[in-house]
């Protein structure tokens, strides 16, 4: 496998905090990566830098040969990188389908979709991610997980080459998390590489190639789910140091 998108010494300063701090890694084309850490670890604020919603204080970003890092974000998006939004804000007033629709026309098809075609690609979105019969509904009158499956068919419209997902199974239940799974499996094999910010281990276990795992700022592991889950460093990151 050949890395698609690259980040080489990351560095995200706020004031005198180090929020990302000195972060290189791989996306490997197809491949599912999983990001984890402890609340506050810096994984967002990777996404962020990754996505161009927010700027590097130094570093490199690498996607298929060019160098993204000064880019605009909406640049990156028509180049193919996807993100979702952990603080999900759908636009208020719109219904699901045209929520989707914006998708469809500031993405990769950017400046040729016309809007009803994007509504096409936009309702094919919402039936991939099973919000088929909410179509017509106000994204604002949306419960929590139907918001979640909204954010990735937003992004799906998109036609993203690489889909950055910030907790998109948080406050979902057991049966929803494993459908959000098959959804992530199913983008997957549509050739699509996908980075997955998670707090559930199960899912991050289930579906990455490979985890990496950020700790104040640093990533610390990176690795088969098994060597990193199993890695001393990170249980400590997640659960303390035993005392002696
Ligand atoms: N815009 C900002 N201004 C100042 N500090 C920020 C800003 N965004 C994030 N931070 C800080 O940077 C650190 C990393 O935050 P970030 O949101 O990236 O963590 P996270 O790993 O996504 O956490 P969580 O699991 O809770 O979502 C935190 O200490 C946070 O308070
Ligand atoms: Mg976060």
């Amino acid at each position: 496998m050949s890395p698609l998108l690259e980040a080489r010494g990351l560095t995200r300063r706020f004031a005198g905090l180090v929020a990302v701090n000195d972060v290189s890694f791989t996306l490997n084309s197809g491949e599912i990566l999983g990001f984890i850490g402890p609340n506050g670890a810096g994984k967002t604020t990777l996404i962020s830098l990754l996505s161009g919603t927010l700027a590097p204080t130094s570093g490199e970003i690498w996607f298929d040969a060019h160098r993204i890092d000064r880019m605009a974000a909406f640049r990156r998006a028509r180049l193919g990188i996807g993100r979702t939004f952990q603080i999900m804000k759908p636009f208020p007033g719109l219904s699901a389908l045209d929520n989707v629709a914006v998708g469809a026309l500031f993405g990769r098809g950017a400046g040729q979709s016309k809007l009803k075609l994007a509504r096409e690609s936009a309702r094919e979105c919402l039936e991939f991610v099973g919000m088929g019969k909410h179509a017509d509904h106000y994204a604002e009158d949306l419960g929590g997980p139907d918001r979640k499956r909204l954010e990735l068919a937003k992004v799906l419209a998109m036609q993203p080459r690489v889909l950055l997902c910030d907790e998109v199974m948080a406050g979902l239940n057991l049966v929803e998390i494993d459908e959000v799974i098959r959804v992530i499996r199913k983008v997957r094999d549509t050739g699509i590489s996908i980075i997955v910010i998670e707090h559930v281990i199960k899912a991050i276990r289930d579906l990455s190639d490979r985890i990496m795992v950020l700790h104040h700022g640093e990533k610390i592991a990176d690795g088969t789910p098994g060597a990193v889950l199993g890695d001393s460093r990170v249980i400590e990151a997640y659960l303390g140091k035993k005392r002696s």
